[in-house]
């Protein structure tokens, strides 16, 4: 591993501040199961609805939010639609990561300037509640990054959008706070392209390094580069494949997803145990390390807060660096292609992402790819 640039965040060159990640949008074939599925399985509460009643004919969107967490699942009404065509594509899967802005027309004008590709341009829309500014860019495959600026904009999500309440489906709460990173997966030999993209398009800078020493089992290999924006709120690890003897995870996905696109999106929480206990109970699918994993994760790690038991139970995963500690898991893919699966993490001073963990995780991903016959 290449180790990581000192004072990381100072490095960035930050033409274009950006406050936070607003929403994520997934192109789904069923709009209403799906969010149904994320408040039920994920904890997720019902916010916000557009569609035929709001006054839209091709498509419709319901938004559910966890804390700082918003995601907007999208389907088409009809057939002929290009959000038809890109689930016809890709299967379900992330279409847009939105990143909260200041001035949305900024924002966009600076990354075309920097040789961006243009997916919208500006748009001011209004309601009762206010404006806002969105306007987006291509990044990797088909995903796009819309610019959101909503300092003038008060309502539950959107204009176009209504208010959408549910009875609470929330028996005791699972804890996820806001998105840590989101990895995409991209094609051999376009990883460096990508960090670039972002360095020089959007002022991210690369903060750690993986190649395929780092990040390789007996039979598969990956390449990973970690890019993050000046105040470290947004962190995009681009992955692509390298030289193994069997077909790797980053493989099977730009297989199934037919392109470029977002492999997980990494959620935290303050209390893991207590967030995968609820998750599990209400039927997510995890990742399983072999037990022996526990056997030697104290000599690993050394001492940490929490006891090993519940973690093993649970097959939580743990990590050391040089400031802390972190704990994460990953569960199966939440689609019927093996494509964009989750990450639950719980950060104790560490800001890196669990390379001690990524053997045994791979090794495990291997075991699943195995029996879907694609390794
Ligand atoms: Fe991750």
């Amino acid at each position: 591993m290449i180790e990581a640039i000192p004072k990381i965040y100072e490095a960035a060159k930050d033409f274009m501040p950006l406050l936070g990640t607003d929403y994520v949008e997934l192109y789904v074939s069923n709009s209403k199961q799906a969010a149904h599925f994320y408040k039920s399985a994920f904890g997720f509460q019902s916010l916000a609805y557009a569609g035929l009643e709001t006054g839209l004919k091709d498509r419709e969107s319901y938004v559910v939010v966890q804390d700082k967490i918003r995601l907007v699942l999208t389907s088409p009404l009809k057939s002929g639609t290009a959000i038809g065509r890109h689930i016809d594509q890709h299967g379900d899967g992330v279409k847009v990561v939105a990143l909260w802005v200041d001035d949305a027309t900024y924002a966009y004008r600076t990354a075309i300037e920097r040789g961006a590709k243009s997916f919208c341009e500006p748009v001011s829309e209004e309601d009762e509640h206010g404006k806002v500014v969105r306007s987006g860019i291509y990044t990797y495959g088909e995903t796009v990054h819309m610019f959101v600026e909503r300092k003038a904009y008060d309502g539950p999500f959107l204009p176009g959008f209504k208010d959408w309440k549910t009875p609470d489906f929330n028996p005791s709460p699972i804890g996820l706070k806001y998105i840590d990173h989101m990895v995409g997966n991209v094609e051999l030999g376009k990883m460096d392209h990508w960090v670039n993209f972002y360095e020089e398009v959007m002022g991210f800078v690369n903060i750690l390094t993986f190649d395929d020493n780092d990040i390789s089992t007996e039979y598969t290999a990956l390449m990973s580069k970690v890019v993050s924006n000046g105040n470290g709120r947004i962190k995009f690890p681009i992955n692509e494949p390298a030289e193994g003897l069997k077909r790797s995870q980053v493989d099977e996905y730009l297989d199934f997803y037919e392109g470029e696109g977002v492999q997980h999106i990494a959620v935290a929480t303050d209390d893991i145990i207590s967030t995968v206990r609820q998750l599990r109970s209400r039927g997510v699918e995890f990742l399983r390390v072999p037990d022996t994993y526990y056997d030697a994760v104290t000599d690993r790690v050394g001492e940490i807060d929490e006891d090993i038991a519940p973690l093993r139970e649970l097959g939580i995963l743990v990590d050391r660096d040089d400031e802390g500690y972190l704990l994460q898991i990953f569960t199966k893919p939440v689609e019927p292609r093996p494509t964009m699966f989750f990450e639950i993490i719980q950060r104790k001073g560490a800001h890196s992402f669990g390379k001690g963990n990524f053997k045994a995780l791979f090794e495990a991903i291997e075991r699943e790819q195995a029996l879907r016959g694609t390794l």
